[in-house]
């Protein structure tokens, strides 16, 4: 079963699904996986780090992988784009922040450029900085985000961009687990999905002990968009961007306590204990980034698999839908 679309055909790939660009998560492996399984997978840059890039691009091997970036990071450390489009990435991912700075870059060495967005604002920069494809990221998703869903982003930006801007490819985010998700996400007008929890569940991931086992026992329920987990890593995200996680001890005891967390002696105690707990397989005391659709996400298994089943059930649901039951 194959399901092409503008997506497949922009960056020569089987099937419209990519691995997002998880921080330190989706490391050269994973995304190698996702694109022999016939996705993309991008490389999680995060907030950059020179050598732990060098080492995940070595771990795709010869596998055509991307890269994503925070984009307010990168700007603290501009050099790691050019250390970047040295390997030749099928795309650079660019979220949360203005993409303008490093488009002309990436387009310049004739990258795709990718655009996570969380609002119209952000699409209309997108387009202005010529993004090749969009992601529209709905709040479901786990990690950093904002407030908008899913389900009306991403009709609502495919409207835009049939108007201003026909060539350029919308890619969904946030929520999509599953077939299911895959087919509603290009029902709703998207060409593909990004995909960031679903792979956090994959064998290929680079995640703590005890972060799977966590995860598989969670509702989706048991998830809340907060800033304490960058409080106690000192991180200074834009306000208007918190992140989603799974509420364990550690969160619960420090939501709407972050002003009292992020006081000077109380930050360095907390954050001692905190990476102590996750070296520790200790994930009640730590922090697990993690979506909505952790409460879809029972099994750990190899990227491949995930990617060849969440196509085919795709596949599946469009093809009952155009051929009503008799
Ligand atoms: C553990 C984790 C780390 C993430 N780190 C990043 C990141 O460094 N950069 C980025 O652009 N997006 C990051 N994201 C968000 C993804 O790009 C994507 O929007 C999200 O995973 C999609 O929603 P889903 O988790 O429901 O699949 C992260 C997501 C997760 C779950």
């Amino acid at each position: 079963m194959a399901l092409r679309t503008r997506l497949t055909q922009r960056l020569g790939i089987e099937h419209p699904v990519l691995c997002a660009p998880m921080g330190f998560v989706t490391g050269g492996k994973l995304a190698a996986a996702v694109t022999a399984a016939g996705g993309l997978g991008l490389i999680g840059g995060g907030y950059g780090d020179a050598e732990w890039l060098e080492r995940e691009f070595a771990a795709a091997g010869n596998g055509r992988v991307g890269c994503g970036f925070i984009t307010w990071s990168l700007a603290t450390q501009p050099h790691l784009l050019k250390q970047t489009l040295v390997h030749a990435p099928a795309a650079v991912m660019l979220s949360f922040g203005a993409p303008e700075p490093f488009a002309a870059a990436i387009k310049a060495s004739g990258t795709c450029l990718i655009c996570q967005v969380q609002t119209m604002a952000h699409a209309r920069a997108a387009v202005a900085s010529g993004a090749d494809i969009i992601v529209a990221q709905g709040s479901e998703a786990g990690g950093h985000g904002q407030t908008r869903t899913t389900f009306t982003l991403v009709p609502e930006i495919a409207d835009y961009l049939t108007k201003a801007a026909p060539e350029t490819v919308l890619v969904a985010a946030g929520g999509v687990a599953d077939g299911r998700g895959l087919a509603a996400a290009l029902m709703l007008g998207a060409e593909g999905v990004l995909v960031g929890s679903r792979f956090m569940m994959s064998e290929e991931a680079l995640v703590p002990a005890g972060l799977h086992e966590a995860v598989a026992r969670a509702s989706g329920d048991a998830t809340v968009r907060t800033t304490v987990l960058d409080v106690v890593r000192k991180l200074e995200w834009p306000p208007e961007h918190t992140g989603r996680a799974l509420r364990n001890r550690f969160v619960d005891t420090w939501h709407g306590r972050e002003g009292e967390l992020g006081t000077a002696d109380t930050v360095v105690r907390e954050f001692e204990r905190y990476t102590r707990a996750r070296d520790a397989g200790d994930m009640d005391n730590t922090g697990i980034f993690i979506g909505e659709a952790a409460g879809l996400l029972n099994d750990v298994r190899p990227a491949g698999d995930i990617v060849r089943d969440m196509v085919a059930e795709a596949g599946q649901i469009l093809t009952n839908r155009r051929e009503p039951a008799r």
